[in-house]
């Protein structure tokens, strides 16, 4: 078969992390009989540089003329949060995922056999094995909500980010969620803080609406605060967790980190039509840039979810998780991860793994 794939490089790491994806693609393409093609296609903190914005017009159109996007990282502190919104690269994130209608983002935190050591729970708990497919929403709530800024009479400046949630945006998502959940062990926990949010008591509403569409699925509310204490008390427990945007993007970290290193945790971002976005969940890493030390796991790793959501080719997919996994066994391993010997470069890692395909 034949794809476009649009790479958005963008900054520190990213480069890095990309070629390292793309070596991998191209050992698939040339082990299963694919043609790829690519697109480069400048976004992030490189952009401002170039063009002056992170989000250079076109963007967009660039990326939904391909079947997939694949991004490294953008962002690190030469473009902080002093600069004005046009030129920081997080803005341009945003406004990619939101013009692409990418409102399901499927991170996926999986212990990987080789790496249990490296797990910094409990050895008891380790043993039971992670594998969570977190699901967050990702084009709405207090991300995309109005903000304000203005000046009280008596309490100086005062701001405001609205979290708004309609049933549309959260019936959408979590039907990605239980869809998944059909596929996996069944069970959907929905993160929420209806205790306190109006936004949250709408989402759990919504969401008792769609369990009762999959009797099949097991189905249980959790408040986001319980939610991050259960992480580490005991993550075995969850199968499919589906979370607003800001919830999502916390718990997701904490999800990521439990699983020995945020190096190699992978993301799929989808909607309803073409192209899906893929993404390390890790930033841009500025520390280490350019010294080929960065680990280009969570980045092979997402491709390996392009391969399966985009492409629809699970083959494909599992060849490369089970090369990664191959790899790992070995004990070969980049510096953020444990492992046996002297640490591998992220050009290594990757040629490493393009040998197990
Ligand atoms: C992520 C990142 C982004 C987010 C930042 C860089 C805007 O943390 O993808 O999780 O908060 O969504
Ligand atoms: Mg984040």
């Amino acid at each position: 078969m034949e794809f476009k794939i649009a790479l958005i490089r963008g900054d520190g790491i990213g480069p890095e992390v990309v070629n390292g994806a793309v070596t991998v693609i191209d050992k698939v393409a040339e082990k299963f009989g694919h043609k790829i093609t690519y697109v480069d296609v400048d976004m992030g903190g490189n952009a401002t540089d170039k063009y002056g914005v992170s989000y250079p017009a076109g963007t967009a159109e660039k990326c939904k003329a391909c079947d997939a996007v694949l991004l490294g990282a953008v962002g690190g502190p030469k473009w902080g949060p002093d600069k004005p919104a046009e030129q920081r690269p997080e803005t341009a994130l945003l406004a990619i995922r939101k013009d692409l209608g990418l409102f399901a983002n499927l991170r996926h935190a999986t212990l990987r056999p080789a790496l249990i050591d490296a797990c910094p729970l409990k050895d008891e708990i380790a043993q039971k094995g992670i594998d969570i497919m977190m699901v967050r929403e990702l084009i709405g709530g207090v991300y995309f909500g109005k903000r304000d800024r203005y000046e009280t009479a008596d309490c100086g400046v005062e701001c405001t980010d609205l979290m708004a949630y309609s049933e549309m945006e959260i019936e959408r998502v979590g039907r990605q969620a239980f869809e998944l959940a059909m596929k996996r062990r069944k069970k959907v926990t929905s993160v929420d803080k209806a205790n306190v949010l109006e936004t949250s008591r709408l989402w759990r509403s919504v969401m008792h609406r769609l369990a009762q569409e999959y009797p099949e699925v097991e189905y249980e509310d959790y408040l986001v605060d319980n939610t991050a204490m259960q992480l580490v008390r005991d993550p075995s427990q969850f199968d499919v967790v589906v979370t607003e945007n800001m919830f999502g993007d916390i718990l997701s970290d904490e999800a990521s980190m439990i699983t020995g290193s945020l190096g190699m945790l992978p993301s799929a971002s989808i909607g309803a039509q073409a192209p899906g976005l893929y993404e390390p969940i890790h930033g841009s890493a500025p520390d280490i840039a350019g010294q080929d030390k960065a680990n280009p796991i969570a980045t092979i790793l997402s491709v390996a979810m392009m391969f399966k959501y985009s492409f629809n080719l699970p083959e494909e997919a599992s060849a490369i998780e089970q090369a990664v996994d191959a790899v790992l066994a070995e004990g070969w391993h980049t510096p953020d991860i444990a492992g046996q010997g002297e640490p591998v470069g992220t050009k290594r890692m990757s040629a490493l793994i393009c040998e197990h395909i």
